[in-house]
């Protein structure tokens, strides 16, 4: 019995965000050892065995482990030129055109070896696990061949070891053309579908696969072979579609069963119900706006209308998001594209993790991993309201205490 009941901890009198909601009224929470076993509201807990538990709190709000669904963490150099010269005026299709932007960091991954993309990304994960994070996908996609590509992904596993954290990898191959396929994207798309879907699912170091459809990019035709190459491969799909204009590549996505279209500024009513009848995922990128400084807002009353689930996550990268904090992402969803503080949560929580296909994880309920996140604030609300750090009480994840 002893040990029994050193293995279960309980959380009295707090605020419960579940992933979708605010529960009503004072809550207790109960987990033993790696699971959720209950919540409960307060008035029910006289009665129960549950006294004799571990006290780990009371007062504050308690949330899922916060879940970033859309990262691209693992990446050589930095662009703080390309930055000043976006400032002057000059566009980011435009310094892709000038073979800069992705491409740029396209360079220094190649040229950095697995030890130097683990040391640069490690600070990065535990700023990002300090603000409450638990599951964080990480994109390959500066490799642009296959040795490199599946040096990304290896280094993207790698850090789910060397962390207490979640990560899902995803495949980007088709993220940019480059140099050595100059004039050939075709010949590129090939080699994504025949040489690195396969090799990444044959050594299991990918997830999902991600294309990105854009005139600087891929075309809604070539982003097709890449889904219908990832289906072959048991592998699920999801896009960067509609960021910088409108070309149906959510549509397309959604047809083949995406789970999450991300960016989608330019998105129309076309690609949104296509998005409802499939049941993917929007992911909202606000880091990406912001730094972009673009003004076509997402479409988010319409994907609100339309009843399709939100995903907020941060877009962490070196060229349009170098923004490595989730709970800012929340405050500039509301800011930016006014969305309640509550869907912004729900974006980073269980619409998060349905974005990545993850059931276990993102809400809180009885049976679920117990990654949950104690904050020291009177409502949910607050974590996207004020911008701050040192809210954070405790980090559980998988039951186990990494944040005190
Ligand atoms: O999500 N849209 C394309 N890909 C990334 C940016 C990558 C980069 O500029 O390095 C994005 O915005
Ligand atoms: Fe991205």
């Amino acid at each position: 019995m002893a040990s029994h009941v050193q293995n279960c901890r309980i959380w009295r009198d707090v605020v419960v965000f579940d992933g979708l909601q605010t529960l009503k009224g004072p809550q207790a929470v109960i987990i033993e050892g790696e699971t959720i076993v209950e919540i409960l509201p307060m008035e029910k807990l006289g009665g129960t065995h549950y006294n004799d538990y571990q006290n780990m709190g009371s007062g504050g709000v308690i949330t899922p482990g916060l879940v970033d669904c859309h990262t691209h963490l693992v990446f050589g150099g930095h662009r703080a030129e390309e930055f000043e010269a976006r400032l002057e005026g000059v566009s980011y299709e435009e310094i892709a055109r000038r073979g800069g932007g992705i491409l740029s960091t396209v360079n220094a991954t190649r040229q950095a070896s697995e030890e130097d993309l683990i040391e640069s990304a490690l600070p990065r994960l535990d700023a990002m696990i300090a603000d409450g994070v638990c599951t964080v996908e990480i994109k390959s996609g500066y490799g642009l061949s296959v040795e490199h590509e599946m040096k990304m992904l290896r280094v993207a596993r790698r850090l789910g070891e060397l962390r207490p954290v979640r990560i899902v990898t995803t495949l980007l191959g088709a993220h940019a053309l480059p140099p050595e396929f100059s004039g050939n994207s075709d010949g590129y798309i090939d080699l994504v579908c025949r040489e690195m879907i396969p090799e990444a699912a044959r050594q299991g170091l990918a997830d999902a696969v991600d294309v990105f459809c854009e005139k600087i990019a891929f075309s809604v035709a070539q982003c097709e072979r890449v889904f219908e190459a990832a289906k072959a491969h048991g592998l699920p799909v999801k896009t960067h579609s509609e960021q910088l204009s409108n070309l149906g590549g959510t549509a397309s996505a959604a047809r083949h069963g995406a789970l999450s279209a991300d960016h989608i500024e330019y998105l129309d009513a076309t690609g949104i119900e296509a998005m409802r009848q499939a049941g993917t995922v929007a992911v909202i990128l606000p880091g990406a706006f912001h730094t972009l400084r673009e003004t076509q807002q997402p479409p988010i009353e319409a994907l609100r209308q339309a009843g399709v689930p939100m995903a907020v996550a941060t877009d962490a990268n070196p060229g349009t998001s170098p923004l490595y904090q989730p709970t800012l992402m929340l405050n500039l969803a509301c800011t930016l594209f006014r969305m309640t503080p509550t869907e912004a949560l729900a974006g980073m929580t269980a619409h998060g993790a349905r974005a990545l296909g993850l059931t276990h994880t993102g809400r809180l309920a009885a049976g679920l991993s117990a990654d949950l996140c104690y904050w020291n604030i009177e409502t949910p609300a607050e974590l996207a309201y004020a911008v701050q750090s040192g809210r954070l009480i405790q980090r559980l994840f998988r039951g186990e205490l990494t944040h005190e």
